[in-house]
């Protein structure tokens, strides 16, 4: 379990990037980071995976404090996927997917790419849970689309057997079509393999879609934190403010279904 206590990031020029937050998530949980640009999504997920030391409050995983433990340790049990495209462009598929195991690997071994086997394998299994056709893997990922570079991402991030994986903004960068896939797949990866999963969106509509459990903030804060069926206008315009809108048929439609 991820959990973080009265956590506080307070930037120089006295932002506060996060203010006084306080959540745990459970392993095989989707939760979505919903929040408009500037809502402290990302700074909350660096705080989440050690990049970003809070100002006050502590971030536990397992119940370990992750700010008394190596990087690399942290890397091994906390996966990233981000909005660009992270992947090496002029390594294949499979060697991007082994890329997550890097932590594990001296420098060494993976210049010369002696993955082990078993390693291989169980790449070859994340690419084709993510339904990357067997034909691509020795491509180079730059020559793949947006959506099957972040397919790959995702596999790549499952790849070290973590215990929790931030997503940020995954599909901002995809069109409609290809962010319910990507998404699809990383709400079954997540499923799957007992892990947990927080993602940032900013759209209302897939956070109701997919989310088991919705997070919501705004200038910092937990504005929401429940299942999407309890979401209601009072709070969509604590999330949105200004820019708030109200549920559109579908969206109620959808909701009606979930509870
Ligand atoms: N390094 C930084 N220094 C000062 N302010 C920052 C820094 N990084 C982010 N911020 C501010 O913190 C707030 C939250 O930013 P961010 O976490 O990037 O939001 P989101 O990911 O939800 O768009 C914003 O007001 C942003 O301008
Ligand atoms: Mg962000």
């Amino acid at each position: 379990m991820l959990e973080c206590k009265n956590t506080s990031v307070i930037f120089d020029d006295g932002t506060k990037g996060v203010d006084n937050v306080s959540l745990s998530i459970s392993n095989g949980e989707f939760c979505v980071l919903l929040g408009q640009s500037g809502a402290g999504k990302s700074t909350l997920m660096s705080m989440l995976n050690g990049l970003v030391t809070p100002t006050t409050g502590t971030v536990s995983l397992d119940s370990v404090e992750i700010n008394k433990v190596t990087k690399r340790a942290i890397q091994q049990q906390i996966s990233m996927i981000y909005q660009q495209l992270h992947l090496v462009p002029r390594l294949s598929v499979l060697h991007n997917v082994l890329v997550g195991k890097l932590f594990d690997v001296s420098t060494f071994k993976s210049l010369f790419k002696l993955f082990s086997r078993e390693d291989e394998r169980r790449a070859c299994m994340l690419l084709d849970e993510v339904d990357l056709e067997e034909k691509h893997i020795y491509r180079r990922a730059v020559t793949l689309s947006g959506g099957q570079q972040q397919r790959v991402a995702i596999a790549r991030a499952f790849m070290a057997e973590p215990k929790v994986v931030l997503a940020d903004e995954p599909v901002s960068s995809l069109d409609p079509k290809v962010s319910r896939k990507i998404l699809t797949r990383l709400k079954s990866a997540s499923r799957q393999h007992n892990v947990a999963v927080l993602c940032s969106l900013h759209q209302l509509e897939y956070a109701i879609e997919f989310a088991d459990r919705i997070i919501a903030m705004r200038c910092g804060k937990v504005v929401f934190d429940g299942v999407p069926s309890d979401l209601n206008d009072g709070e969509l315009k604590e999330i949105y403010g200004h820019e708030y809108r109200a549920l559109t048929p579908e969206e109620r439609a959808l909701l009606e279904q979930k509870t």
